[in-house]
């Protein structure tokens, strides 16, 4: 990558308003009135968020939402991707994964939030009998889920209660009723691990639900940010400045004082509710309905015309949440397997196809015996890939890993299946996964395996391997200069 990518990496925006007006100077914005959270919103999301370029848009007027009560689909698409980052360019997904990469992964630096007295965010403040969460346009997202889901677009604020760091992770709220939702932390997540440790002690566990706010901090409370690490200060150190958060009247626990929505209050040790099913990220309602833990609302905070942002999973194909989890999830994988002492790396791609989770290319330049096991092994299993990674499959560097088909290709043609495959067991799987048979979930045994697919040529022999007859860039130049006119007009 260039030095270009990395001195032109500026993220221009502080908050979700900020934002949606440079969305809108791209001319990305699409305004909608009078859609329900019944049926309409969901339907739109169907419509759009699986388009590479399709628009984001505004919903206002929901019926039954006070007017300028607002629900924002779709950050991450078209040229506003890169803008998202902090990049002026029209990048491809790949330059764009990799410049952001150099840009913030390779020396990283964490910059503390800072507490600031008060911000946008306490002009509307709702406690005790007051608290109503119904009031925000919460849309049903698929037609066969449980409830209003308020929290995809989403994360939550906790303190670890013996070691006092905090985290934010992504972990969907549906609507309970007026003064709860639900919270749905899966087994090993920080946030499933802060909660253990205060069931333990018998104690309530502090939330702050941010519902809209940043897409900075709602992507990177979805990603995987090593233990002990708050999210939102390794968001500063990509900005180049302390985050701006206020501390809840009722928990002192911070939350960005320019967020759109936060609900304060507590998960009990003891209460749960059934929650689900939901439309899961693995295009199935794997999790179905169960009893999971309960956020009791015992203050809303918002803005003036709040902002709520979603984020559905939209199930078999590609989705907002895979595009920018590929673009950075990768970035984070081979920054990880760049640090594990892995040589050659040269793509790693998340696939869309498997939401970014559960699909990995690897290309490497092979350099010694057991380099692309080595490769393969490290990329299923660490810190960004180990929940719910699937297939790793590993090429060699002439092969382009980010494309689908030429992975495939090369996974199809330079593999002998019983040699070239090799399976990781018990490792971390996701209880959204359709294919965790029904008695290991009942024990709660939520792991699987992993298949390491080593798809380069046989290092021992790759010198005699056929030559492939894919054209070098510079045949297929001349192809298209010669004979590119033969397709105008298809
Ligand atoms: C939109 C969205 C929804 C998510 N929903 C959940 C969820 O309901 N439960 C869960 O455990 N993880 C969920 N995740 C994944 C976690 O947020 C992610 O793995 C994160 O890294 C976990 O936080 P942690 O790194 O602090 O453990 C979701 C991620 C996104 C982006």
């Amino acid at each position: 990558m260039t030095d270009r990518k990395n001195s032109a990496a500026h993220i221009a925006y502080d908050d979700l308003r900020g934002w949606l007006t440079l969305a809108e100077r791209l001319g990305e914005v699409r305004a909608v009135k009078g859609a329900n959270w019944q049926e309409d919103i969901g339907l739109a999301a169907e419509a759009i968020l699986r388009a590479e370029n399709g628009p984001c848009v505004v919903f206002d007027e929901i019926p039954g939402c006070p007017k300028g009560f607002r629900l924002l689909l779709n950050m991450f698409a078209g040229v506003r991707r890169n803008m998202t980052l902090g990049f002026p360019d029209a990048l491809s997904k790949w330059e764009l994964s990799d410049g952001y990469r150099e840009a913030y992964l390779a020396n990283p630096k964490l910059i503390p939030h800072e507490i600031v007295p008060t911000g946008p965010v306490f002009e509307n403040v709702q406690t005790g009998d007051n608290v109503d969460v119904t009031k925000f346009p919460a849309p049903i997202w698929h037609e066969k889920d449980g409830g209003r889901y308020i929290g995809t677009g989403t994360y939550s604020i906790t303190r670890d209660p013996e070691e006092g760091w905090l985290n934010a992770g992504a972990y969907r709220a549906q609507v309970h009723d007026a003064k709860s939702v639900g919270m749905v932390m899966a087994a090993g997540h920080h946030g499933a691990q802060h909660f253990e440790k205060y069931k333990k002690r018998g104690e309530p566990m502090p939330v702050a639900m941010v519902l809209g706010g940043d897409p900075l901090s709602f992507f990177y409370g979805g990603l995987e940010v090593p233990y002990g690490t708050f999210e939102l200060d390794v968001v500063g150190g990509l900005r180049g400045k302390p985050m701006q958060m206020v501390q809840g009247k009722i928990t002192g626990l911070p939350f960005p004082a320019a967020a759109e929505i936060v609900l304060e209050g507590y998960v009990l040790p003891d209460k749960t509710r059934i929650e689900g099913p939901f439309g899961e990220w693995t295009g199935h309602y794997a999790g179905g309905a169960k009893e999971w833990p309960v956020l009791d609302v015992r203050a809303i905070y918002h803005r003036n015309d709040p902002i709520l942002v979603g984020v559905p999973p939209m199930g078999a194909g590609p989705d907002e949440m895979a595009r920018y989890r590929a673009v950075m999830r990768s970035a984070t994988i081979k920054e990880n397997l760049t640090r594990a002492g892995v040589p050659g790396v040269a793509q790693v791609w998340c696939h869309e196809i498997g939401a970014a989770r559960s699909f990995h290319g690897v290309s490497i330049k092979q350099s010694y015996p057991g380099h692309a096991v080595q490769a393969g092994t490290i990329a299923a299993q660490c810190g960004g890939s180990a929940y719910a990674s699937k297939y790793i499959v590993v090429v060699d560097d002439d092969v382009d890993a980010t494309n689908l088909e030429h992975l495939l290709w090369a996974m199809i043609m330079r593999t002998d299946p019983v040699d070239s495959i090799q399976f990781l067991k018990g490792t971390w799987d996701s209880p959204a996964d359709p294919a965790l048979p029904p008695d290991r979930r009942a024990r709660g045994d939520m792991t699987h395996s992993v298949a390491i697919i080593n798809a380069c040529k046989p290092y021992h022999w790759r010198d005699k391997f056929p030559p492939s007859n894919t054209p070098s860039a510079e045949v297929m130049q001349k192809a298209r200069a010669k004979f590119g006119w033969l397709l105008e007009g298809e």
